[in-house]
C-alpha cells in the first residue's frame, strides 16, 4: 500500500515537474547536489548556479529544499529541481536515478555532499546510527557515482565532486567511523580519477576542515563542543575553492591555508606520532574531558531530528520562479 502511494506521489510529482517552465530544460544536463538544501551543499549549488548550471537538489526536508531551490532559481535564473529522499534508505539512490531519467535530464556533474557525523567512543556508538553513517557517507555516494559516471564518460564531459573531510586523512579516535567513511571517499576518488584520466571527465574530492554550518549540531554522539582544533571556514569559501579546483581538474582540493598546512602535516607525520596528539585533542573537543563510559546510554543528538516515523521521503518538485 505504502509502495503504491509512493508510486502515485512520484507520478504526480513527475507530472508537476514537466510544466512549461521545465520544458525548456528537458534533456538538459544538471548538476545533482546531495545535501543541497543547506550548508556546504547549498553553497556549492549556488556556486554552480552562478556559472549557469541547472540543478537537481537532494535532501530529506522537502520544505527546505523547496525554499533553497526557489532562492537559487530567482537569484541566478537557472532551473532548479529537487527531490526529497533519505539517502540512508537502500532504495533511495535507485529512485533518484529513476526520477532524473523520467524527467529526461542527466547528471552532468554529481556533487556527493550529504554526510552525517558521528562522534563517540567507537564501542558505544548506536548501531542504527552507525548504519546510517555508512549508508549516506559511503553507499549512497558510491551508488550515484556508479550510476552516472558511465554516461559522463560516454559524453566525455562533466564529473563527480565528492565532499570528504580533512578527518579522512588520518584515523581519528572518537570520530572513527566518520573519518573512516571519509577516507573511503578519498580513496575512491583518487582511484576513480586515475581510471578516468584523459577522458574529459573529472573526479575530485574536497577536504574541508571545520566549516561554520549546523553540521556538528546535526551530528550524533558525544555532546560535541565546537571543535576548536582549527578555525572554521565559511561554506561559501569552501564551495568557491572546491568548484574552482574541480573545474581546473584537481583531484584532491583543500580549502584554506590552514587546511593545506594540515594536509601536509598529516601526510608527513607517521600515525604513531600523531595518535596521542589527536586522541587528546579529540577528547577535549568532543567530550570536554573524558569520553563516556561504555555502559552509558548513547545520546543520539540525531541528524534525523526532522525525520518523523512513516514519513515518505520520495517527494519531488521544481522551484516555481
Ligand atoms: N561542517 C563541517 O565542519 C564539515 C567539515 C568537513 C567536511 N564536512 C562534510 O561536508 C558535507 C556537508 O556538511 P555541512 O556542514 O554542509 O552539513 P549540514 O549543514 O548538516 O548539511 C547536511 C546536508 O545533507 C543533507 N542530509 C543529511 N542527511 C541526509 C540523508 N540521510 N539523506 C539525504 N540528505 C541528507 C541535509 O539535509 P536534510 O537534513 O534535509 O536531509 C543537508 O542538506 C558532509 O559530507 C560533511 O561530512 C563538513
Amino acid at each position: 500500500m505504502l509502495e503504491f502511494l509512493r508510486g502515485e506521489f512520484m507520478a504526480e510529482a513527475c507530472k508537476r515537474a514537466s510544466d512549461h517552465q521545465l520544458a525548456s530544460a528537458i534533456g538538459s544536463p544538471v548538476v545533482v547536489v546531495t545535501g543541497g538544501s543547506r550548508g556546504i551543499g547549498l553553497a556549492l549549488a549556488r556556486g554552480f548556479a552562478a556559472r549557469g548550471h541547472n540543478q537537481f537538489l537532494i535532501a530529506r526536508d522537502s520544505a527546505r529544499l523547496r525554499a533553497a531551490a526557489g532562492n537559487i532559481q530567482s537569484d541566478f535564473g537557472v532551473v532548479v529541481r529537487f527531490a526529497a529522499h533519505d539517502l540512508a534508505l537502500p532504495e533511495a539512490t535507485a529512485e533518484i536515478v529513476a526520477t532524473l531519467a523520467a524527467e529526461q535530464c542527466h547528471a552532468d556533474i554529481l556533487v556527493n555532499c550529504a554526510g552525517i557525523g558521528i562522534y563517540d567512543d567507537f564501542i558505544v556508538i548506536d548501531k542504527e546510527q552507525a548504519h546510517r553513517v555508512l549508508a549516506v557517507n559511503i553507499a549512497a555516494a558510491t551508488n550515484l557515482m556508479h550510476a552516472w559516471l558511465p554516461g559522463m564518460l560516454q559524453r566525455r564531459r562533466g564529473g563527480v565532486l565528492n565532499v570528504a573531510s580533512l578527518a579522512g586523512l588520518t584515523p581519528m579516535p572518537y570520530l572513527a567511523l566518520y573519518a573512516a567513511s571519509k577516507s573511503y571517499l578519498i580513496a575512491l576518488t583518487r582511484a576513480g580519477s586515475t581510471e578516468t584520466s584523459g577522458s574529459g571527465v573529472t573526479v575530485s574530492v574536497v577536504l574541508p576542515g571545520p566549516v561554520n554550518t549546523d553540521f556538528l549540531s546535526n551530528s550524533s554522539g558525544a555532546s560535541v563542543r565546537r571543535a576548536a582544533l582549527l578555525p572554521g571556514l565559511s561554506a561559501e569559501t569552501v564551495a568557491r575553492t572546491a568548484i574552482e579546483g574541480f573545474l581546473a581538474g584537481q583531484t584532491v582540493i583543500t580549502p584554506g591555508l590552514v587546511g593545506t598546512l594540515c594536509r601536509l602535516a598529516l601526510k608527513l607525520t607517521p600515525y604513531w606520532l600523531l595518535a596521542p596528539v589527536i586522541k587528546r585533542a579529540a577528547k577535549g573537543a568532543f567530550f570536554g574531558s573524558a569520553p563516556k563510559a561504555p555502559t552509558e546510554t548513547v545520546q543520539v543528538a540525531t541528524c534525523a531530528a526532522n525525520v518523523s516515523p512513516g514519513t515518505n521521503y520520495a517527494v519531488a518538485g521544481v522551484a516555481q520562479g
